[in-house]
């Protein structure tokens, strides 16, 4: 196994805990514990009594059976919980691929998503978002793409870092797509439920067979990123039991406290939901007007789910100015080298209840 460094981690970690503005976090604006507690009666009482040795390795039963209610046709045994989602995907592409098995991978992309299959010895095809096309993907370059050694096909919609929320028609041709070829779908729904108009929320696939699996997490939509809990769900016992086999070897189970909140944290989901959304659409206004103030400085493509946009800078270098920014304003975004782009694109993030205040720095800034 032969890991490249996380850049994004790597740019977060010199920069997360001593910048004033983060404007380009993924995860939502977290809460405290009190405020968690603060929405179901009984919770702050029942969080005494958990017992801290070590829990069910697969998740408690009660985070699964909330969990579930994520799906349509999910049952508990088919959640498996693990330490953030992150886990979650080294777990997936130690355990369903090989060296040598092709993989198609949406790009630009969380990097673990390419990066781990790469590091087992698997040849990964990028599979391109363009901004051309308001970042979608394009089916005939999927069919192009594929071979006859190819495994799987890695998906992130909402999309990480562009905002792109596939159309209904094109995610069901791309999961007929897998289940002809018999490939697998790792479909990365990790902020799924942030959808702008929830009538454009995508089936999770994992409910359209076993050709499929979603993955999740608490951090994004619902902005509990410390409590670390991820899972997946997925019909497919094999892929579900070789991932259970190598958790003995990571984390072997989850965190017991983590997990309790994790259970009242889904149980009022819709709340979370909500909050989360009046941010992003605030923050979204915010932007819209930005930008059309800085036309001549940025492009700007709307996203229509998510904490995340993937604009881009017009005159400069996208890492010049990022670094000038944090060093002068003590305002972060992130370059797109990040995640290997190299046309000057930043990702900004929209989930932060002190965006609007980062924003009029960043304007003092360009003032200047
Ligand atoms: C698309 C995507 N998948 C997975 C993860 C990992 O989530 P976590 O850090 O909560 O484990 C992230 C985090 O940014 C992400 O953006």
């Amino acid at each position: 196994m032969n890991l490249p460094p996380f850049k994004l981690e790597r740019y977060f970690a010199k920069y997360e805990f001593n910048t004033e503005f983060l404007l380009c976090s993924s995860d939502c604006e977290a809460m405290s514990i009190a405020d968690l507690f603060a929405m179901e009666a009984g919770a702050a009482e029942k969080f005494q009594q958990v017992w801290l040795g070590y829990t069910e390795s697969q998740g408690s039963p009660a985070l699964r059976k909330e969990i579930c209610k994520l799906y349509e046709t999910i049952q508990p045994e088919e959640i498996l919980v693990h330490t953030g989602a992150e886990e979650a995907i080294f777990l997936f592409m130690h355990a369903a691929l090989k060296e040598n098995d092709h993989v198609i991978v949406h790009i630009p992309c969380y990097q673990s998503l390419t990066k781990v299959a790469k590091s087992i010895g698997c040849d990964v095809s990028p599979w391109q978002a363009r901004e051309e096309n308001n970042w979608a993907l394009d089916l005939d370059e999927l069919r192009h793409l594929m071979r006859s050694t190819t495994k799987a096909i890695v998906l992130n919609t909402p999309h990480n870092p562009t905002g792109y929320l596939m159309s209904h028609a094109d995610f069901e041709a791309v999961n007929k797509f897998a289940q002809e070829n018999n490939l697998i779908l790792f479909s990365d729904e990790v902020y799924r439920e942030s959808e702008y108009d929830p009538a454009t929320r995508l089936p999770a696939a994992c409910d359209l067979g076993e050709h499929a699996v979603s993955l999740g997490v608490t951090s994004k939509t619902y902005g509990l990123a410390g409590l670390r809990i991820g899972w997946i769900a997925t019909k497919n016992k094999k892929i579900y039991q070789d991932m259970a086999g190598l958790k003995d070897y990571t984390t072997i189970c989850n965190s017991a406290p983590s997990e309790f909140l994790a259970e009242v944290a889904m149980r009022n989901r819709q709340k979370l939901i909500d909050r989360s959304l009046n941010i992003i659409k605030e923050n979204l206004d915010v932007m819209d007007e930005f930008f059309a103030r800085h036309s001549k400085l940025f492009q700007w493509i709307r996203p229509t789910a998510g904490s995340m946009a993937f604009p881009r800078l017009l005159k400069g270098d996208i890492e010049d100015f990022c670094d000038d920014l944090v060093k002068k304003a003590g305002v972060l975004l992130l370059p797109g080298s990040m995640y290997d782009d190299s046309r000057n694109h930043f990702r900004l993030g929209l989930g932060r209840r002190n965006l609007p205040q980062g924003v009029e720095r960043l304007e003092q800034y360009l003032k200047k």
